[in-house]
């Protein structure tokens, strides 16, 4: 089979390294992809979003499927876009229509969809800018701390926590009034701070049936012990030590069950992962987002942990006979560490030769921000995120003690990574 997978980072590594391992796949191109990618498959120039272009590639190339890495394109209807058009309708597209990628792409249509299913998730309400004032007396009237997020896609970025009413308020302008998010915060959502230990769910759907995939917990702050700014995510640990049986039981009944009837019952026929933010609140699992995809770093500790043959998973939800398949996991425990750019999230530094690569032992390496330059025949960086190092061994400390080896021994100017992935779980 011929593949156009699109995307850049680590999660598309990743995938095209698992895709890779199957009998099945004849040529895969990745667009744009990176340096890891390129060892893998075929590199071509081509906007992820512009999906004419897309289109004349995929006749050109004779693919026969696509799958989508980032929420963009799914959320712009990329999915949909090929069902419309007679001479690729046929092309199965591993990602949701728009409807379902509203899920990520709205966190008001998220949230609607949730309390209609009755799906446990923070308490909240919606504002636009005609509803300021009534925003900025509900935030008066609830307790601190206050959680505001941004409609709309906001690059990771559209969720403040404000400690302070007055700081609230003066967000909520911002985002409504200022439009600090562009468009995504033409409506704002304001919800109840929940306390607890996130983890992320994933599950792979034909939009009939569905498959759990390993757990993963994310490491997103910069800092050691969870501290300063968000960032894309700065690590990866699966499986979640608290997601036991018990745990996982009740995410499936009070959640993913739910969600998928949900899909259905709306008309949406979702064929992708499906990414439930979760936190476990006391005993109980709530909902903080969804998203359309799957998680990056997640996605590098959770592939290298599914036995199956992902493009016949993949298969199987083009033709919805995912009921066919299993999930197989690797019992073992999987551990990322990502190696960042001096100066990320804020604005970093690129072009920093990376060396050490080929040092590298009992790890698997996914590329997220690099680039081979083509006359040095070097590796460079080009994004805040650069290497992911995933371990996968017995235990969650075998495998951080590998990581971090390796972690190590890959060097660039100004590489910063966090050493205490998973300090709250081991
Ligand atoms: P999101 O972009 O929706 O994943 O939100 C980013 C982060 O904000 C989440 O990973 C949580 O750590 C935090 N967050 C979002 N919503 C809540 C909430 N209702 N209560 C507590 N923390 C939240
Ligand atoms: N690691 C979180 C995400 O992919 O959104």
């Amino acid at each position: 089979m011929n593949i156009l997978l699109l995307g850049s980072g680590g999660r598309e590594h990743a995938i095209a390294w698992k895709l890779a391992q199957s009998n099945l796949l004849n040529r895969l191109f990745i667009a744009p992809g990176n340096a890891g990618t390129a060892e893998i498959g075929t590199n071509i120039i081509l906007s992820i979003t512009d999906f004419p272009a897309i289109k004349t590639f995929v006749l050109k190339h004779q693919i026969e499927m696509v799958i989508v890495g980032p929420e963009d394109p799914l959320v712009k209807g990329i999915h949909d876009f090929f069902l419309s058009d007679i001479e690729i309708s046929g092309i199965p597209v591993i990602g949701p229509v728009q409807k379902g990628a509203m899920l990520e792409g709205s966190k008001d249509f998220a949230k609607k969809f949730m309390n209609r299913y009755k799906i446990p998730t923070a308490a909240y309400q919606t504002f636009t800018m005609s509803s300021l004032d009534e925003g900025i007396s509900f935030i008066r009237n609830s307790q601190a701390p206050y959680v505001l997020k941004a409609d709309g896609l906001a690059a990771g970025k559209g969720v403040i926590i404000c400690q302070t009413a007055g700081e609230a308020t003066e967000e909520l302008q911002s985002m409504l009034l200022d439009a600090k998010f562009g468009e995504a915060s033409e409506k704002v959502v304001v919800e109840k701070f929940l306390k607890g230990i996130e983890l992320s769910v994933f599950v792979l759907t034909d939009g009939k049936t569905y498959l759990i995939l390993p757990e993963a917990k994310d490491y997103k702050k910069i800092g050691e012990g969870d501290t300063g700014p968000n960032t894309g995510g700065m690590g990866s640990v699966s499986p979640v030590p608290f997601a036991d049986k018990d745990f996982m039981e009740k995410v499936e009944t009070t959640i993913i069950r739910p969600t998928m009837n949900g899909l259905i019952n709306e008309g949406i026929d979702y064929r992708g992962f499906i990414f439930f933010g979760l936190i476990k609140v006391g005993i109980d699992p709530y909902v903080i987002e969804y998203n359309c995809r799957l998680g990056d770093p997640e996605a590098e500790s959770v592939l290298p942990r599914i036995r199956n043959d992902l493009l016949e998973l993949f298969i199987a939800v083009g033709k919805q006979k995912l009921e066919d398949e299993s999930i197989l996991v690797d019992p073992r425990h999987a551990v990322t560490v990502m190696l960042v750019s001096k100066g990320y999230p804020d604005s970093y530094e690129k072009g920093k030769e990376i060396v050490g690569l080929d040092r590298t032992k009992e790890s698997f390496v996914f590329h997220a921000g690099t680039t081979r330059d083509p006359s040095s025949g070097k590796i460079l960086s080009t994004g805040g995120r650069v290497i992911a190092v995933s371990s996968v061994c017995n235990n969650t400390k075998q495998a951080l003690s590998k990581s971090y080896a390796n972690a190590e021994t890959i060097d660039f100017e100004g590489k910063y990574y966090r050493k205490d992935i998973g300090f709250d779980l081991v």
